[in-house]
């Protein structure tokens, strides 16, 4: 351990064994993951359809487990061509060459800029709090500023507006006539200036603390981008395959946007494949300047295609809104037991919970006492990054295929947590 970076920061517990939900420990310690890890594995640990899909390819005679991404091969084609039958209308291409969510962010960002080159166009508006990768250009694309040192690069080229909040909406204001002003606010944007390429964005802002807009918001949004040729990039990394109850929070949302950065969830979590998709006019950029050495390759592609069957013919996405009701019955039973809890929220699967001081503003503290309770008694969670270690909101994304019976018990231990930092 001693050799390792300081930035991979290794909690001393060692994770020896996983299954479904619960991962166990050295010591023989069982945990329920609500984080699904770093909030990827949508099908849960060790998922037989993945392991099996992955296993016969592994099998398959003269199998060669890396083929250069330059090379013509049916796994990356068939997947390219599933993603786009799924994803929203219009968006029928894919680079499928990346291994990581900063990747196709970047790709995307890439795009965006290219497509405006001839008109100057390179800013990019973002939202206040975001994480969208660790490469330079997508930590300086990132609004939560606690990644960002001048020394480490990134263009700057960006804009940063505040992400949609609904429990802290402007007082007096209906959530129609917020929706509309925060629409206003990037259209002015938009029309004011003659360098904006496009816009960067969660449906929900994940790590500003599970904000979940109203749809006509991220409609409107959609619309100043369209009227304007404006690229709205949507990042799927964390609410893709699954999570909200489709494969694309996109199509929740009844939205096209022009690109969608995709990883994490997308081979269930088996390493590492990324994609961006998107509209053909942003089809433009030339081999080698978005493309790495292990993207595309045959094993991710063949794990991200099981993942697909398994999401579309299992009815595992249909038992996502009761999976949900059942969680917000708990969380709001805790809500009305703690007054330090200010909101529950959530789409789907992805849920938040928000806590406040006496006079409603953000306690930025007590998270991370819960974390580390929720930690004893079994229990993982996440705490958003926007704040190095610290946030007012604590978030719950678990496995897809989590159970009833492991809703009641994790509820259970958040709650035991919660009581014990009281
Ligand atoms: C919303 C979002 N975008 C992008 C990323 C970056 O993905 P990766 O860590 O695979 O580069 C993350 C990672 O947590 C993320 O949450």
């Amino acid at each position: 351990m001693q050799y390792l970076a300081k930035n991979m920061i290794p909690r001393p517990t060692e994770i020896v064994r996983a299954s479904g939900i619960k991962v166990y420990d050295s010591e023989g310690n069982e945990y329920l993951d609500l984080t699904s890890q770093t909030l990827d594995l949508n099908l849960g640990h060790g998922h037989p359809v993945i392991l099996d899909a992955v296993r016969s390819l592994l099998d398959t005679e003269g199998f060669t487990y890396y083929v250069s991404p330059r090379f013509k091969n049916r796994y990356v084609a068939e997947f390219a061509e599933r993603l786009v039958g799924l994803a929203p209308e219009g968006l029928n291409k894919v680079n499928l060459h990346m291994c990581n969510g900063s990747d196709a962010n970047e790709d995307a960002l890439k795009r965006a800029r290219k497509y405006h080159r001839d008109n100057n166009r390179r800013m990019i508006v973002s939202l206040n709090g975001s994480y969208l990768g660790a490469s330079s250009e997508t930590i300086s694309a990132s609004g939560g500023n606690i990644w960002k040192e001048p020394c480490l690069g990134g263009s700057g080229d960006y804009i940063f507006i505040d992400p949609m909040n609904p429990y802290r909406k402007p007082e007096g204001m209906t959530i129609e006539e917020y929706t509309e002003a925060k629409v206003r606010e990037f259209e002015r944007i938009v029309k004011s200036r003659e360098d904006v390429a496009g816009i960067i964005m969660e449906i929900i802002p994940f790590n500003a603390g599970v904000l979940v807009p109203p749809p006509d918001y991220v409609r409107g949004i959609e619309r100043v981008c369209r009227e304007n040729d404006v690229a709205m990039i949507v990042d799927e990394i964390q609410t893709a395959f699954g999570w909200c109850g489709d494969i694309f929070a996109s199509n929740v949302y009844g939205i096209q946007p022009d690109a969608i950065s995709l990883a994490k969830g997308m081979t269930a979590g088996f390493p590492a494949l990324a994609a961006t998709v998107f509209k053909e006019k942003y089809d433009v950029l030339k081999p080698g300047t978005s493309e790495y050495s292990f993207g595309a390759q045959s094993l991710g592609c063949v794990a991200a295609l099981a993942n697909i069957d398994y999401l579309t013919t299992s009815g595992i996405l249909d038992t996502i809104p009761e999976k949900h009701e059942r969680f917000m019955s708990h969380l709001t039973r805790m809500k009305e037991k703690y007054p330090f809890i200010g909101d529950v929220r959530g789409l789907g699967l992805i849920l938040g919970m928000e806590f406040i001081h006496d006079d409603g503003s953000p306690d930025m503290d007590i998270g991370v006492d819960v974390y580390h309770a929720a930690f004893e008694r079994g229990l993982l969670i996440n705490i958003p990054t926007t704040e190095r270690g610290r946030h007012s909101a604590i978030s719950i994304k678990p496995p897809i295929i989590i159970t009833p019976e492991e809703i009641g018990d994790s509820m259970e231990r958040l709650d035991e947590a919660i009581k014990s930092v009281l």
